[in-house]
Order: structure tokens, then C-alpha cells, then sequence
């Protein structure tokens, strides 16, 4: 018996993915790459931006003829759009094939829908629930890279983003529990591991009991073993000066912080409720390096929010000049039902969002490309992540500050620290050559 699990969107389902995929190892199914030979179909889903959904919708109806032929086949549905006010009941009417629709905290109910399933009983549940990590045997499917939930859901309600409503309000686990899994992670070989939150700032702030941030920082810091510690995501208006001199203090938390920006513009911030300004954020960056050195800063922007004006975007393309971001994912804005910007006036046209997006993208590149031409002639420590599928003998892996390097050799490098000297950069990737490798 096999499953086939198509993760959309962010870390945080990658990581569900990975409980997800427990729970059917469990029931004996193992996994295949190829849906037409599954007999378990998750679609792990994902609602940021309407070009999510779309192709979502698009997938879910290419299974109709599959499962036609496949009687046998459960499909299930989970994840961020499912979590959506009226979406389990479209997916009903319009896909009736499909046999269960969970939620985004309901995985717990997996299994036992899995068995109904199997006597064609469908089951749907999208109510929130508390569930604890510890619940899931989880597949772990990035080695060197291990992901750690350390808090769940949000409660910043920027007016554009459907996040609030999907993952539910901010819940923080026990920090006794993170620390153990760390320490589990790091003594079964884990060389990586990624904390995440989709505000790892505000960790703690549910649990009242004075736990913050910075002090889980303190207490993974000092975890021995040569491992590296990264997190994300920081919002800008919480990121303490504390939690910066924590990455400072430990050689195992790694020199990259991921900072959405969001807009240069004071004023499209504040319609976007981010609750900081133009000038804060900048000050922010400026705490950073010169606390960080060699720090890789990454952000995300969206360009096309509604009444943004022709300088409001140029005070984005001028922010991104100043911050030299390591790289930056670029977004369009896109309507979503249900949150306050989706009704907010002067919605901005297509051939705008086009314009502007091209720009920004066009200016961040030549940013990176700055950096590439520093960064290279210099040696850097690569934690080996995998091959390269496109070159033969050619593996990757990242420098500390968070930039992909490629290079020559094989898989038994996967997990190594090495040693890599730059040599030449291509757009956003570099490539060098090992100097010496880990003993
Ligand atoms: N919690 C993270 C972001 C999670 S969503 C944070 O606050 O930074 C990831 C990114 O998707 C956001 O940073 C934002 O840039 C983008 N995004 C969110 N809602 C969007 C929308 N409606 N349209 C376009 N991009 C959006
Ligand atoms: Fe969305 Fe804002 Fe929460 Fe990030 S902080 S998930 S952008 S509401
Ligand atoms: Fe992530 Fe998409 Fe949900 S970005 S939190 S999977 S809406």
C-alpha cells in the first residue's frame, strides 16, 4: 500500500507533511513518487495568494479520472485551505470523490479517518483543537535539516494575510519540550535544525509564565555538538535586542535573520496593521549588523497593496538599495476573502502589479549580485545538504548567513561541514571549490 503527499506552500506544511507522512507509515502504507500508484492521496494544502488555490483546485480535479479508475484510492485534503470558511463544503459539491478534509490542527483524526475510509465512510472536521507534537511519530524527510515547531498559529492580523484565520490564535509549546527535541535531533545526527513560528518573536507570550524568545535561544545555545540553529519567521515590530545578542553568543545559531519587510512605505505599513515604521525597520537592520557581522538578512515583500502609490513603491525599491538583503521573496498582492484590504478602496490594476513587480525583482537581483561579488575569493563554511539534480558530481549547501553554494562531490559529503572557497556566482547561486574538508 502506497501514499503520495503534495505539500503546498510554506515550511510549516513542509513540517505537517512530515506528521502526516508518520501516521501513514504507522497504518503500513510506504511512500511513492508517483500519484497513479498511490492508494493514499494527501494534498497538503495551502491559501496565501489566489494563485495557490487555483492550481490546487486544478490538481484536486485532475484526480477525478484517477479515482474512476482506482475505487479503492482515499483522497484527502488538508491544510490551510480547508481551514477556510465555506471551503470544505465547495470542495463537497464540486469534488465529490474526495473522501476526507481536515483541518490544519486536526491531524490527530488522520488515522481513524484513513479507516472509515476504507468502509467509504467520508469524514470531514475543520474545527480548531490542541493537539502536542509528541502525539506524532514523524517521518523526517530533509536530513541534515530537522524542522521544530516552537509556536503555532498568529495573532497580528495584517489586514492582507488569511494566516490569522487559518492557523488560529498564537499557541507557544512548552520550552522543556523544544529543548528535548532539540537535543534528541542534534544526538540522532541532525546538523540543521530550523525553529518555526510563524512569529518566533512572540514565542512565549501565551504561556505567562516570563519564557521569551531570547531565553530559548539561551537554553538550544548551549546544547554541545557541532549542529547549526536557524529560525523564522521574525516580525520586525517584536525582534529584540536580546534575541540578537543570543545569536551573537553562540557559534551554533546561525547569522541569518529572515525580516519581512513587507513595503518601504510608512504609510502602506500602517494600513497593512505591521505596527512599525520606514524608520524602525531600518533601525532594526542597523541593530542587527552591527551586532552580526557577515549576517545574511532575507526578507519578503509584496508589491500592488491597495493605494499603493508610484512613490510608495519607490520607497520599497529604496529600502531594498539600503538593506541589502541576501535575497528576497517577491510578492503580488492577492485578494483574500475575508480579511480587511480584500474591501479596502483604490485595489491597484494588473499592468501596475506587473510593472512593479518586475522592477523590485530587477533591483533585488542586482542587490544579490553585489553581494556574490564580495562574497567571492573568500572561504566559507558549506553544511553539504544534497546533490545537485541538474549537474552530475555537483552537491550544494549553505553558507551560515543562509546563500547557496554548489560544488564537486558526491552524497557521502550529505551532512558533512566543509570548507568551500568562492569562485564565480550565477544570479542568485555560487559556486566554489572544497579547500578542506571536516575530519
Ligand atoms: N508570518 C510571516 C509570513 C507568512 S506568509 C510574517 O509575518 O512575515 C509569507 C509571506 O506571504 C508574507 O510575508 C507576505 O509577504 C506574503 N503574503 C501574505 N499574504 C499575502 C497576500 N494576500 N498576497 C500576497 N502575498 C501575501
Ligand atoms: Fe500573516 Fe502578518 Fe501573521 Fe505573518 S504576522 S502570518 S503576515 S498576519
Ligand atoms: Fe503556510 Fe500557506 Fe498556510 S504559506 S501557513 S501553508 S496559507
Amino acid at each position: 500500500m502506497k501514499y503520495y503527499i503534495h505539500t503546498y506552500g510554506c515550511q510549516m506544511n513542509v513540517h505537517d507533511s512530515e506528521k502526516i507522512a508518520g501516521i501513514l507509515e504507522e497504518l503500513n502504507y510506504s511512500s511513492c513518487d508517483d500519484v497513479k500508484d498511490a492508494d493514499v492521496v494527501v494534498f497538503n494544502t495551502c491559501c496565501i495568494r489566489e494563485t495557490s488555490e487555483k492550481k490546487i483546485y486544478g490538481h484536486i480535479g485532475q484526480l477525478k479520472k484517477l479515482k474512476k479508475a482506482k475505487k479503492d484510492m482515499i483522497i484527502v485534503v488538508c491544510g490551510c485551505m480547508s481551514q477556510q470558511d465555506g471551503v470544505p463544503a465547495k470542495i463537497r459539491e464540486s469534488f465529490p470523490y474526495v473522501d476526507i478534509i481536515l483541518g490544519t490542527s486536526n491531524l490527530g483524526e488522520l488515522k481513524s479517518a484513513i479507516l472509515d475510509a476504507k468502509h467509504k465512510r467520508k469524514y470531514t472536521n475543520t474545527n480548531f483543537c490542541i493537539y502536542q507534537e509528541e502525539e506524532f511519530n514523524q517521518l523526517r524527510t530533509s536530513y541534515p535539516n530537522a524542522w521544530v515547531n516552537i509556536n503555532y498559529g498568529c495573532n497580528n492580523f495584517c489586514t492582507y494575510c488569511i494566516v490569522p484565520y487559518v492557523r488560529g490564535r498564537e499557541r507557544s509549546r512548552e520550552m522543556s519540550a523544544i529543548v528535548k527535541e532539540v537535543e534528541q535531533l542534534v544526538s540522532d545526527g541532525y546538523k540543521e535544525i530550523t525553529l518555526l513560528g510563524q512569529n518566533v518573536n512572540s514565542y512565549g507570550k501565551d504561556l505567562q509564565n516570563g519564557e521569551n524568545f531570547a531565553q530559548l535561544l539561551h537554553q538550544l545555545g548551549k546544547i554541545p555538538g557541532k549542529f547549526r540553529l536557524r529560525f523564522m519567521t521574525s516580525h520586525p515590530k517584536d525582534l529584540s535586542e536580546e534575541v540578537i545578542d543570543a545569536v551573537a553568543m553562540y557559534p551554533n545559531i546561525c547569522n541569518n535573520i529572515h525580516l519581512p519587510v513587507q513595503s518601504g512605505s510608512t504609510e502602506i505599513l500602517r494600513r497593512m496593521n505591521r505596527r512599525y515604521t520606514r524608520e524602525k525597520y531600518i533601525d532594526c537592520i542597523n541593530m542587527i549588523k552591527s551586532k552580526l557581522p557577515d549576517v545574511g538578512i532575507t526578507t519578503d515583500i509584496m508589491i500592488g497593496f491597495p493605494g499603493e502609490t508610484e512613490q510608495d513603491f519607490l520607497d520599497t525599491l529604496d529600502l531594498v538599495e539600503r538593506a541589502k538583503y541576501s535575497s528576497a521573496f517577491c510578492f503580488v498582492y492577492s485578494r483574500r476573502k475575508g480579511t480587511p484590504a480584500d474591501t479596502m478602496p483604490d485595489q491597484i490594476p494588473d499592468d501596475v502589479k506587473k510593472d512593479r513587480i518586475t522592477r523590485l525583482i530587477a533591483t533585488q537581483n542586482k542587490v544579490t549580485r553585489e553581494i556574490s561579488k564580495q562574497m567571492t575569493g573568500k572561504v566559507y563554511e558549506i553544511l553539504v545538504e544534497g546533490t545537485n539534480p541538474k549537474y552530475d558530481g555537483v552537491v550544494c549547501g549553505r553558507t551560515e548567513s543562509g546563500r547557496l553554494v554548489n560544488f564537486k562531490g558526491d552524497e557521502t559529503l550529505i551532512g558533512k561541514f566543509v570548507n568551500v572557497k568562492i569562485e564565480k556566482s550565477a544570479s542568485a547561486t555560487l559556486w566554489g571549490s572544497i579547500t578542506t574538508e571536516e575530519k
